[in-house]
């Protein structure tokens, strides 16, 4: 007997109604902000990834060597191949792009709940704009899905944060170039780890006055609204960085303002613990995460704006975010949001005998060329089974063609919710189906 690998799921037709009941909500609520879908391939040349997800992501990827000796990687994210997509048309695109796409995604990491080695993820990213706008634009589209799977601020909120103020506060201490890439690197770990193992993490990694360091952090990550952020920056004096500080807050401001004008305030959270793991991330970053049960992340992401360029290609600023199903799919069963499943069957077709079958089985298929979903019995069996059988399909309409019907052209349409019959031809029958 097989089993399926750890961390893989199998999808039944009940789980893949869910599954397509998120994609479709997905793709609607992309559309309507006038995002067009994309996609790429599954697997990419191992560098794509290597070269600047950054590695956390680079430990977990599902790599091997091909048959022509190629290092090649099952993608990890979807992020790389956008950029690459994007990146090789930036000449000509018109801007700003705004694109999604639905992925499996496989990460080798320890299989747990909400966390698993393969995940569907629905992105978004908008590229070739600076302005806070576009990084409005997409936190509008992410609250905004999650809102139209019935989800509310009493179940999730935006917690937002800031890559280019970690680093100015990091320059401030005197933290530039890879060195504060390291320092935000274990910054990002600060909500689970102790201050003696960050302080140790500092010395160990290079990083230099680590007391100071995790002093500052931890005041910065204790502000819980743009004021207090203000407050912070105002109290530290004048420095050689307060002028881009200054120039960064007013760019807070205007997101801030761009998602109150959405009525969006409510749902977001001034939350500078917020550092992302990828290594592409620039500006301002973002999770949002269920705020009910275990108050895990639903969708991640943030500004990247050098991401194109350093594969290759000329400079396309990018915003974009990435929402998984797994933990979105556990959120909407726990409130009880899942949509019951839709009765999949318009007709039963109930057949009186071998001679009727004929014309029978001539109209579901002309049923079927119409898109109209059409079931029968395979075997012969009296009117009382297929009648239960009709009953328990969960379809709208029995269509029944019993000798006296077929006989006079006819069939006999049943509404199985009213119980009402009516003789009619198969023309009449396509109508009523087709209402
Ligand atoms: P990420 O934070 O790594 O970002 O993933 C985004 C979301 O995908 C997470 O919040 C979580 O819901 C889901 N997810 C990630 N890993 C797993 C896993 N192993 N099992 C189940 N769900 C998972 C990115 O991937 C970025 N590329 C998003 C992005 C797009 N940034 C800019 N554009």
């Amino acid at each position: 007997m097989f089993q399926t690998l750890p961390g893989f799921r199998e999808f039944y037709p009940e789980d893949c109604a869910i599954r397509n009941y998120l994609f479709a909500t997905w793709r609607a609520s992309a559309q309507s902000f006038a995002f067009q879908e994309f996609d790429g391939p599954l697997l990419e040349p191992l560098e794509l990834i290597t070269a600047k997800s950054g590695d956390e992501i680079v430990g977990q990827l599902f790599n091997f060597e091909d048959k022509g000796g190629r290092g090649v990687t099952l993608r990890p994210e979807l992020t790389p191949t956008l950029a690459r997509l994007v990146g090789a048309k930036a000449g000509s695109i018109k801007r700003p792009v705004k694109w999604f796409g639905i992925a499996e995604n496989f990460r080798y990491e320890k299989p747990q709940k909400g966390r698993l080695r393969s995940h569907y993820q629905f992105n978004a990213d908008l590229l070739g704009e600076t302005s806070p706008a576009a990084d409005a634009e997409i936190i509008g589209l992410l609250i905004g899905t999650l809102c139209a799977f019935g989800l509310t601020r009493e179940q999730f909120v935006l917690r937002l944060s800031d890559r280019d103020l970690w680093l100015l506060l990091l320059e401030q201490q005197g933290l530039t170039g890879d060195t504060a890439l390291t320092a935000l690197n274990i910054i990002d770990k600060m909500e689970r780890e102790t201050p003696e193992a960050m302080l140790k993490a500092f010395s160990e990694r290079g990083v230099p006055g680590g007391e100071t360091v995790l002093e500052q952090a931890t005041a910065l990550v204790a502000c819980d609204s743009l004021e207090a952020v203000e407050a912070f920056f105002a109290g530290k004096g004048e420095s050689a960085v307060a002028e881009r500080v200054t120039a960064r807050l007013a760019q807070w401001r205007e997101l801030l303002g761009h998602l109150d004008a959405m009525g969006l305030a409510d749902f977001i959270r001034v939350d500078l613990s917020i550092v992302r793991g990828l290594a592409y991330y620039t500006g301002f970053v973002f999770e949002a995460f269920q705020t009910v049960g275990k108050g895990r992340a639903l969708a991640g992401g943030g500004r990247y704006d050098h991401l194109v360029e350093k594969l290759g290609y000329q400079s396309m600023p990018a915003v974009g975010f990435g929402m998984g199903d797994v933990t979105l799919r556990d959120l909407l069963e726990d409130c009880k949001l899942l949509p019951d499943p839709k009765p999949e069957l318009d007709a039963y077709v109930v057949i009186g005998g071998e001679a009727e079958r004929v014309v029978a089985l001539r109209d579901v298929a002309r049923f079927r060329a119409q898109g109209i979903k059409v079931d029968y019995g395979l075997k012969q069996q009296g009117f009382g089974k297929q009648f239960k059988t009709a009953g328990a399909s969960g379809a709208r309409f029995a269509l029944i063609y019993g000798q006296e019907e077929v006989a006079a052209g006819k069939l006999k349409l049943r509404d199985m919710s009213s119980g009402e019959e009516e003789l009619v031809d198969a023309e009449g029958a396509l109508a009523r189906l087709s209402a």
